[in-house]
C-alpha cells in the first residue's frame, strides 16, 4: 500500500478523495489551509496538517517526513468567475503553490502526479470540449489550471515526473462548501432556501450545465493511479445529461420541499451550455452507472438539512473592482 499527499482534502472534492484512498488501504495525509473546506470534512483516520501549498518549508519537510509514493493535489482558490478580479492571489495560490508541489514531486521520485484541473482550461468557444482541442483559456483561474497542466507536461518531458490530469465540471454533493457567494449553484440554491431568502438566477435561467455527483468523480480519481493506461493523460470528467438552471431549481425545489420565491439577477458572462465529451474517459476507465441527478440531489437535500445553513462569505480583497457584477460588490 502506498503513501499519499492530498493537497485539499478539507475541501468538498479533495475530502471524498481521501476516504476512497484510506478505503483502498493507503495511508493518507492531507494539507489543507482550511480557507474553503472545514475540519468536520476530513476522515479522522486522515493525517491532517493545516497549513498552506504556499508554505515551501512545510511541505519540504513533509516530503522528508512520509516519503510520498503518489500526490493528489486539489487544493486551489476556484471561483472562475471571481478570478478576473483577483488575479494576484489567483496566480500566487493556484499556480505557485502548485510549482511548489511540483518541484517536490521531481525531487522525491513521485510515482504519479493527480492534478485536478477543470474543464474551464477550454474556453467558452469550443464546443463539445474534448481533449483533442487546444485549451484557450479565458480567465485567471483557468489560464492558472492550465499554466500547471503545461508545467506538468514540461517536468514529464524534462524530469520523468508522472501525472494524470482531471478536467472536472459542476460536481455537487454532500460536504460541498454552499457558503460560497461565487460558486456551487446547488449548494447555493440550497443554501438560500433554508435560509428562507430568495433564490438568486442569474439571467432567464435557460443556461444549461451537466452536474455530476461527487460519488461518480471522486472514487475514479482516487483509483486513476493504479491504471498506468491513464499516466500522463488529461481526461475530461463529469456528467453528460445536461440541465437547465430553471429545471434544476425545481428538482432542488421539490427535494426540498420548498417553494423559493425567485430573484432574477443581471447575465452573467458565461458559457449558455457547457457540453463537454467524455469518450476518452470511458475508454480508459471502467466507470459505473451515474448517479440520477433527483438522487444526487435528494441525498444533498438530507444532508445539507442535517447540517444547517452556512453563512454567505464573500471574498475580502479584491484586486479590481471595475465591472465586476453587482450581485458580487
Ligand atoms: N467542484 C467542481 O465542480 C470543480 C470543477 C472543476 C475543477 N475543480 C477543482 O477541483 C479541486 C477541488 O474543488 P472543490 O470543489 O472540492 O473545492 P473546495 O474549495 O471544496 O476544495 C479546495 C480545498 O483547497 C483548500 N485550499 C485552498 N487554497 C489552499 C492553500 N493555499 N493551501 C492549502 N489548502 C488550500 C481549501 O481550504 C479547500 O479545502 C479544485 O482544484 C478545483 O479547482 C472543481
Amino acid at each position: 500500500m502506498a503513501t499519499v499527499l492530498v493537497t485539499g482534502g478539507a475541501g468538498f472534492i479533495g475530502s471524498h478523495l481521501v476516504d476512497r484512498l484510506l478505503e483502498n488501504g493507503h495511508t493518507v495525509v492531507v494539507i489543507d489551509d482550511l480557507s474553503g473546506g472545514c475540519r468536520e470534512n476530513i476522515n479522522p483516520d486522515a493525517i491532517f496538517v493545516e497549513g498552506s501549498i504556499l508554505d515551501y518549508d512545510l511541505l519540504k519537510q513533509l516530503f522528508e517526513t512520509y516519503n510520498f509514493d503518489y500526490v493528489f493535489h486539489l487544493a486551489a482558490y476556484a471561483a472562475e468567475g471571481l478570478s478576473h478580479f483577483i488575479k494576484r492571489f489567483v496566480y500566487s495560490n493556484n499556480l505557485l503553490g502548485s510549482v511548489n508541489l511540483i518541484n517536490l514531486a521531481v525531487m522525491h521520485d513521485i510515482k504519479c502526479f493527480v492534478f485536478s484541473s477543470s474543464i474551464a482550461v477550454y474556453g467558452a468557444g469550443q464546443l463539445p470540449m474534448s481533449e483533442d482541442m487546444t485549451p484557450h483559456p479565458e480567465d485567471s483561474y483557468a489560464i492558472s489550471k492550465y499554466a500547471v497542466e503545461l508545467e506538468l507536461d514540461a517536468s514529464h518531458r524534462m524530469f520523468g515526473l508522472n501525472h494524470i490530469i482531471f478536467r472536472p465540471h459542476n460536481v455537487y454533493g454532500e460536504r460541498q462548501n454552499t457558503g460560497d457567494a461565487y460558486r456551487n449553484v446547488i449548494g447555493i440554491f440550497m443554501n438560500q432556501i433554508l435560509q428562507n431568502r430568495p433564490v438568486t438566477i442569474f439571467g432567464d435561467g435557460n443556461q444549461t450545465r451537466a452536474f455530476s455527483h461527487v460519488s461518480d468523480v471522486a472514487p475514479i480519481m482516487a483509483d486513476a493511479i493504479d491504471n498506468m493506461r491513464a499516466y500522463n493523460q488529461a481526461f475530461n470528467i463529469g456528467a453528460d445529461n445536461h440541465c437547465s438552471i430553471k429545471d434544476l431549481l425545481k428538482i432542488i425545489a421539490s427535494e426540498m420541499e420548498a417553494n423559493p420565491e425567485i430573484t432574477i439577477l443581471e447575465e452573467r458572462c458565461e458559457v449558455k451550455d457547457a457540453v463537454s465529451d467524455h469518450g476518452k474517459l470511458r475508454s480508459c476507465f471502467d466507470l459505473p452507472a451515474p448517479l440520477p441527478l433527483e438522487e444526487g440531489i435528494r441525498r444533498m437535500a438530507y444532508w445539507i438539512k442535517s447540517v444547517g445553513p452556512r453563512q454567505t462569505v464573500k471574498f475580502k480583497e479584491l484586486e479590481i473592482s471595475r465591472n465586476l457584477p453587482s450581485a458580487w460588490a
